[in-house]
């Protein structure tokens, strides 16, 4: 990979975040011979397919005059600089040089290439040199389960908001009222544990009654158990117990509902959130059931996580006040701040 020109912002300096994972799409979101801009953690880049299929992402730049060549195009499997018509080959390469056309384009033209992966229906992109894994959601290669990818869900909001929005069950009732909880009746929640390890933050199950637990509109028993796998992806996976209209579960045969959250940090006040959901409910709801029911919950939580003053989370604990009952968020700031992240936060 080429050194980066200091023309280049660099405002993420978090090596947690740098070194890590984050997806800028949909698989399907990227089709051959298209550019797409795309952003993440401040900087401006491209997504493109080339015709093998593979996807590239690179700055939005070219090294010779600094235009962005997300205004250009592809022809004949390259990336065309809108300024000059420089050519980028697949390698990130400069093959032509239109005004001096019988040269080699010397060796330092060459696009700013990142790392990239596609997993679980989405692209994900590290900005790094040391890229570790991309986080586990083994539910994807189960077959028992059917996957559905929800969203774009843009949020005018903080990632971590929207991360400690999405571990937090004690809001249900208001923000979801009618649908994962009862607001004349919210549940009281039982003590639980949360631990910090491998896998990052896991909290026990946390149990609650959901009137409109799924897309197939019924009521239900779930008992969350919520892992923050890195600072910028989470995932629950839920026992659900079908029940009564007053809470009663009325079948001890649990089925299974986990959602993988992502989040995009554009910058450190507005992010994009795409999901993947994988359940073995029986009737299994259609797709569309559940991105429709998706679409309602996730704009749910944005509305009232845009609210959230200060816009970036506050990590330390003394700035907001924690209950016993949100311990799984404040765990997760704990750990924001053992992982060293500044970004975003105060
Ligand atoms: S700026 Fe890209 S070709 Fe000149
Ligand atoms: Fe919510």
């Amino acid at each position: 990979m080429p050194a980066f020109p200091e023309t280049l912002p660099t405002v993420c300096e978090d090596e947690a975040l740098l070194n890590d994972w984050f997806p800028v799409g949909y698989s399907s979101d990227f089709e051959k011979g298209k550019i797409a801009p795309v952003r993440l953690l401040d900087r401006d880049l491209i997504a493109w397919r080339d015709d093998a299929g593979e996807i590239h992402v690179w700055e939005d730049l070219c090294i010779h005059r600094g235009a962005r060549l997300s205004k250009g195009c592809i022809r004949d499997n390259q990336v065309v600089c809108p300024y000059h018509g420089w050519r980028y080959n697949s390698r990130g390469e400069c093959t032509l040089i239109p005004a001096a056309p019988r040269e080699t384009p010397m060796r330092k033209a060459r696009a700013f290439s990142h790392h990239v992966a596609e997993r679980y229906g989405f692209v994900w992109t590290c900005l790094g040199d040391n890229p570790g894994e991309i986080a586990p959601f083994p539910e994807w290669d189960d077959e028992r389960f059917q996957k559905v990818l929800c969203g774009p869900y843009p949020y005018n909001a903080n990632g971590y908001r929207a991360v400690e929005n999405f571990v937090d069950a004690t809001h249900f009732p208001f923000v979801h009222a009618g649908l994962n909880g009862v607001m004349e009746n919210p549940d009281e929640i039982a003590p639980y544990t949360v631990e910090i390890g491998d896998e990052g933050v896991v909290s026990s199950e946390v149990r609650v009654f959901q009137p409109w637990g799924d897309a197939r509109g019924i009521p239900v028993v779930g008992f969350y158990t919520y892992k923050c796998l890195r600072p910028l992806l989470a995932r629950f996976s839920k026992r659900v117990l079908k029940a009564d209209e007053n809470g009663t579960p009325v079948d001890n045969n649990s089925e299974y509902f986990a959602t993988l959250f992502t989040v995009q940090p554009l910058s450190a006040t507005e992010c994009i959130v795409r999901i993947c959901s994988a359940t073995d409910l029986q009737p299994a709801p259609t797709a569309e059931a559940v991105r429709e029911r998706a679409d309602v919950v996730f704009n749910q939580d944005r509305v009232i996580v845009e609210t959230q003053r200060p816009e970036r989370i506050p990590t330390h604990l003394r700035y907001e006040l924690h209950h016993r009952t949100d311990l799984m968020g404040q765990k997760y700031r704990t750990w924001l701040r053992s992982l060293g992240i500044t970004y975003g936060t105060i």
